[in-house]
């Protein structure tokens, strides 16, 4: 299926895509980071998801929408294994809390920009996206709770 985009949904796309771009990198670094093997597993399992968004984002702004069933698993066993970095001063707490965050705000910006789309289809793709994204939330609150970083109130 073919789209026509206005200027205004490419520009709230090219805003994703630079979002998308920042969480493969920020999971991708944190994963070399972390000093918990289950947080690592973590970082690496999102990261791949965050690839298939930024196809998918990609895909859009090329006119196409893709097929969401489709999509699932695109990457999977792509290991993007990047140069170890160097230590880093933060906590795995610290590195939860950036990442919920950022988890947070990347999932508001899908949701104006899912208001803005004239095309059901579109609209679709991007929920299904955000929806993603809330799980990824979801994954990071699990793991802080379970080793008492996060008290509920
Ligand atoms: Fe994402
Ligand atoms: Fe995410």
């Amino acid at each position: 299926m073919e789209i026509i985009l206005t200027q205004k949904e490419r520009m709230l796309l090219e805003d994703q895509k630079s979002h998308e771009q920042i969480c493969i990198e920020k999971y991708n670094n944190y994963a070399n980071q972390v000093k918990d093997n289950q947080l690592k597993q973590i970082c690496k399992a999102n990261e791949q998801v965050e690839r298939n968004h930024l196809n998918t984002i990609n895909q859009l702004l090329s006119g196409k929408i893709p097929d969401i069933n489709q999509q699932q698993n695109q990457n999977a066993g792509q290991n993007m294994n990047t140069t170890q970095s160097a230590a880093s001063n933060l906590s795995d707490k610290d590195i939860c809390s950036d990442l919920l965050m950022s988890e947070k705000y990347v999932s508001g910006a899908y949701d104006t920009t899912i208001f803005e789309f004239r095309d059901t289809n579109v609209r679709d793709v991007l929920n299904h996206i955000q929806k993603e994204e809330q799980k990824h939330g979801e994954a990071i609150f699990q793991y802080m709770e379970s080793k008492g970083m996060y008290s509920v109130q």
